[in-house]
């Protein structure tokens, strides 16, 4: 069992640096990159934004589940009970999770929206803003739950 422990603890940070990693890249490089060659909004920087966030989706189910299974293995997991540090930034951590994925489903809702405005350019740099602002967020409640994480280690 501890080797599952552990092989679950890594593929839970593994895929957490992938999905943090990835947002961060995007915004902090691919789009800048793309908006001074003229290339945001265009048919190739929707394709690479259409297959990205599927993408991002596959290590956030990884995360839930080592992060479950973790959980309920931990001896101070206490069911639903939030007593301690350990579950009370446990609670917080599910909490953070579950806006996470509702932004990423806004950010897949908000890819279409480029996709279906590429022929009017002032809506689809509106869309873009609205992608970026939401990838930023991700990014705000990723950085908020691995300081939960930090804390459940110490506490
Ligand atoms: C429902 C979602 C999640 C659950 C149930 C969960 C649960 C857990 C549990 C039980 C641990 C082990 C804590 C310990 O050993 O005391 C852990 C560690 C960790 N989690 Fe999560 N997690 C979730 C989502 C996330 C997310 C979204 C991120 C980052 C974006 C994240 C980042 C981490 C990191 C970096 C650690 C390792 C901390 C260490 O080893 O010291 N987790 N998580």
């Amino acid at each position: 069992m501890d080797f599952v422990l552990w092989a679950s603890r890594v593929m839970h940070i593994l895929s957490a640096a992938v999905w943090a990693g990835g947002l961060i890249f995007m915004n902090a490089v691919l789009h800048p990159v793309f908006r001074h060659q003229g290339a945001m909004p265009s048919p190739s920087s929707v394709a690479l934004q259409r297959r990205f966030f599927p993408f991002l989706w596959s290590s956030l189910w990884t995360m839930l589940a080592t992060g479950v299974f973790m959980a309920v293995l931990n001896p101070r997991f206490l069911g639903l009970s939030v007593s301690t540090l350990w579950t009370q930034l446990l609670a917080a951590k599910v909490f953070l999770f579950l806006l996470i994925l509702f932004t990423s489903w806004q950010a897949a809702r908000v890819v279409r929206r480029i996709e279906d405005s590429l022929g009017d350019a002032e809506a689809a740099h509106a869309w873009e803003h609205t992608l970026e602002t939401l990838i930023r967020r991700s990014i705000a409640l990723g950085i908020l739950t691995v300081l939960c994480a930090g804390g459940m280690a110490v506490a």
